[in-house]
């Protein structure tokens, strides 16, 4: 059978049995007990940055459904171990190299994921390769959005959303200062974006909230963990733990990519977990998990400013919409407590080894903004009327 007899891939996704045109080298069980009838040639995968947190998760999920995948990054030492054990092959690549990417890329992959274009600039990088690929991932951010007042996640204030938040919501406008920047960050995502959605090549723009996952860089959830490791008696929260911000778990995005890999097209998607959870509920779900108990102090306005300040206190809540995403086939692989719970044992594994062991992302500017053991415990000792 030539290639040209083989139904689109995009037909061959969860929905039966075989097509009378296609080429399969037997069934495989799906988790959901369906059948996937395998084409005979292997899909070919590059993921770029995929030895870091998102880029990981896309890879293993590939793998584990027979992609041949290729991972790059630029240090050896960072290629996760599961991942070589896969099979993933690793690529020495620097991003902005434009030749070693046309190497990288050849001719013939069936995806393309990108999970290092910060930049206008790097977009145009990687947009000449783009025309061999048969669907392009881009890892962009939900920091691109504003609300009515202007503001986004990087502003100094918290933005408003009134309502969950679609693709169609504003942006900031695209720009070209320096990226890593709370007002760079998200108007370069934009230059970015509008690159290599204007080429009108099959490339799907992902917008992922606060990810979590094995390798979190910085691991967010550390701000719950380190005190559970520290048998800390209680934990303050501002806000009364009602803020939130949508958690997007890698592995949730990496099903959301394995589904754009069978469906190309040229589009925005906001990918997050099917949850929500609040402050209050994040730190009950790692405390569970670490099996510590504590007492909650859930702290009012009149509480002084920064007492209780947790990663994702943004009153009200920033919800993603991602009935797009639900729309073309996303399923996510599960709530925010039990994608979180394999990132918990990564750092609480690690500590277990070293007791020093930090996080990566965990300077220890954030560390002494994240732990003010001094200054909560001053407030607790303080008497006051009710609490
Ligand atoms: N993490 C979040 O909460 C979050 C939220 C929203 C959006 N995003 C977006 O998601 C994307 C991926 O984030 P992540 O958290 O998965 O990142 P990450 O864990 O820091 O991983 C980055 C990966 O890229 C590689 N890399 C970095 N610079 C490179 C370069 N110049 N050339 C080649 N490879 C390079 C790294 O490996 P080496 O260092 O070895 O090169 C690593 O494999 C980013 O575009 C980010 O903006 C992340």
């Amino acid at each position: 059978m030539t290639p040209s007899t083989l139904r689109p891939l995009a037909q061959d996704w969860g929905i039966g049995g075989p097509g009378g045109t296609l080429s399969v080298a037997g069934r495989r069980p799906y988790p959901n007990g369906r059948t996937e009838w395998k084409a005979r040639a292997m899909r070919s995968a590059l993921v770029i940055g995929g030895t870091g947190l998102i880029g990981r998760a896309v890879a293993l999920r590939l793998l584990s459904a027979g992609w041949n995948v290729s991972v790059s990054g630029r240090d050896p030492r960072r290629m996760p171990t599961e991942l070589t054990a896969a099979g993933a092959e690793l690529v020495l690549l620097d991003r902005d190299d434009p030749a070693g990417l046309a190497v990288a890329v050849g001719t013939g992959r069936d995806l393309l994921v990108d999970c290092v274009c910060f930049t206008a600039a790097q977009a145009r990088v990687l947009l000449p390769q783009l025309s061999s690929v048969r669907s392009a991932v881009m890892i962009s951010s939900k920091a691109v959005y504003i609300d009515d007042a202007g503001n986004h996640i990087n502003s100094a204030s918290s933005p408003r959303f009134k309502k969950p938040v679609t693709e169609q919501q504003p942006t900031m406008k695209p720009g070209d200062m320096p990226y890593a920047t709370p007002e760079g960050y998200g108007a370069n995502k934009v230059a970015a974006e509008q690159v290599l959605l204007d080429s009108g090549l099959p490339v799907t723009v992902l917008r992922p909230s606060k990810v979590h996952g094995r390798r979190a860089n910085p691991p967010r959830e550390w701000f719950f963990v380190k005190r559970a490791l520290d048998r800390r008696r209680s934990v303050l929260l501002a806000g009364r733990g009602e803020g939130g911000d949508h958690p997007s778990a890698a592995a949730n995005i990496a099903a959301l990519v394995e589904v754009v890999a069978e469906r190309p097209g040229c589009r925005i998607l906001n990918a997050a977990d099917p949850d929500v959870p609040n402050g209050l509920t994040i730190s009950r779900v790692v405390a569970a998990q670490m099996g510590h108990i504590w007492h909650e102090i859930l702290l009012d306005e009149d509480a002084p400013h920064d007492l209780g300040w947790h990663p994702w206190h943004h009153s009200p809540p920033i919800v993603l919409d991602t009935t797009a995403a639900q729309a073309l086939g996303y399923r996510p692989v599960g709530n925010y407590a039990d994608t979180v719970a394999d990132e918990i044992d990564w750092l609480v594994d690690n500590v277990a080894v070293d007791a020093a062991w930090t996080p990566p992302g965990i300077d220890p500017e954030t560390a002494s903004s994240w732990f003010n053991y001094a200054g909560e415990d001053e407030w607790l000792r303080k008497p006051r009327v009710s609490r």
